[in-house]
């Protein structure tokens, strides 16, 4: 029986400072005690998802360190089935993040072991991608290696795609995006030279988008919702009106949520109307996986 969820991504140690404003270049300034915490856009989403109840695997690389056993550790209380995650041939993942009074952050990542799973890594998995309803990938891993894990999948298998950070998709892989998930930021990247990027229209770019051959966009709009656009047409989702703490690994959260309530059936917009949900909760607590929450406190937000 194969899982809910197999997410391939990163798994990166948080490294976190909150600060009053960001440092120009050639300046110091003097931030908050650090905090470590686990993270990684896929250790994210897999977090995300088991937390919500879903029976989710996390194919994933980390060094043979004190940050690699902090990440599977916190998997492994979320319920993550951790078996997949490949151990040793370069340092955990590290990503250097500040958080402003505003729950903005700006992140650098060293992808340390991230950048050595290989395609070679993915076909050794193979039988674990070709059963699961749901593969979720994100871009903190080797492109070649994403192709490949697009290759692996059943035919009966749901893609999901962040492409978090931002770089150009072969067709291959966008053609199978179901949906492709960005942000305004990843969005306009992406669209690099079309005329939808000079907009400001979220429509427009989910039309593009399309239009470049992905089955299904989803757009993130922060505290505005999300945008769910097929063939079919489009749905606007508005946003749950709560407090931003720390927006770290929002996007995270939704978009595993997101890939769980699709792989269980749900339509493109009722899916995202729950993944805004999840998101928005996300954004009340510090951190990223720490701040995610169960089911029971998705279905207590308010409407
Ligand atoms: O999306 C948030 C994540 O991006 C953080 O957890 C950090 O590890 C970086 O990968
Ligand atoms: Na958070």
């Amino acid at each position: 029986e194969g899982h809910d969820l197999v997410v391939v991504g990163s798994a990166n140690a948080d490294l976190v400072i909150g600060v009053r404003r960001r440092p120009a270049a050639g300046e110091t300034v003097l931030g908050s005690d650090l905090a470590t915490y686990p993270g990684g856009k896929g250790g994210n989403q897999a977090v995300a998802a088991a937390r919500l109840g879903a029976r989710t695997a996390l194919l994933a690389r980390v060094g043979d360190d004190a940050h690699g056993r902090l990440l599977l550790d916190t998997q492994r209380a979320a319920g993550v089935d951790t078996r997949p995650v490949l151990v040793g041939g370069a340092p955990t993942g590290v990503a250097l993040i500040t958080v402003d009074p505003s729950g903005d952050n700006s992140i650098v990542v060293s992808p340390g072991a991230n950048a050595r799973l290989t395609s070679a890594d993915i076909e050794a998995a193979a039988p674990l991608l070709a059963a699961a309803r749901v593969v979720s990938l994100q871009l903190e891993i080797p492109l070649e290696t994403v192709a490949a894990a697009v290759r692996a999948v059943g035919p009966d298998t749901r893609v999901v795609l962040n492409p978090s950070p931002p770089a150009p998709l072969p067709p291959d892989v966008l053609a199978a995006c179901d949906p492709l998930v960005v942000n305004e930021h990843e969005a306009r990247s992406l669209l690099d030279g079309d005329p939808a990027e000079a907009g400001d229209d979220p429509a427009a770019w989910a039309a593009a988008l399309l239009g470049r051959g992905s089955r299904s966009v989803v757009i993130t709009l922060g505290p505005a919702g999300a945008l769910a656009a097929d063939r079919r047409g489009q749905t606007r989702v508005p946003g749950v009106p709560v407090e931003a703490v720390d927006t770290t690994g929002a996007g995270d959260a939704f978009t595993g949520a997101l890939a769980w309530r699709l792989g269980t059936g749900d339509d493109l917009a009722t899916a995202v109307r729950y993944a805004v949900r999840v998101g928005a909760a996300a954004v009340t607590r510090p951190g990223a996986q720490q701040s995610y929450p169960t089911a029971a406190e998705v279905a207590a937000l308010p409407d």
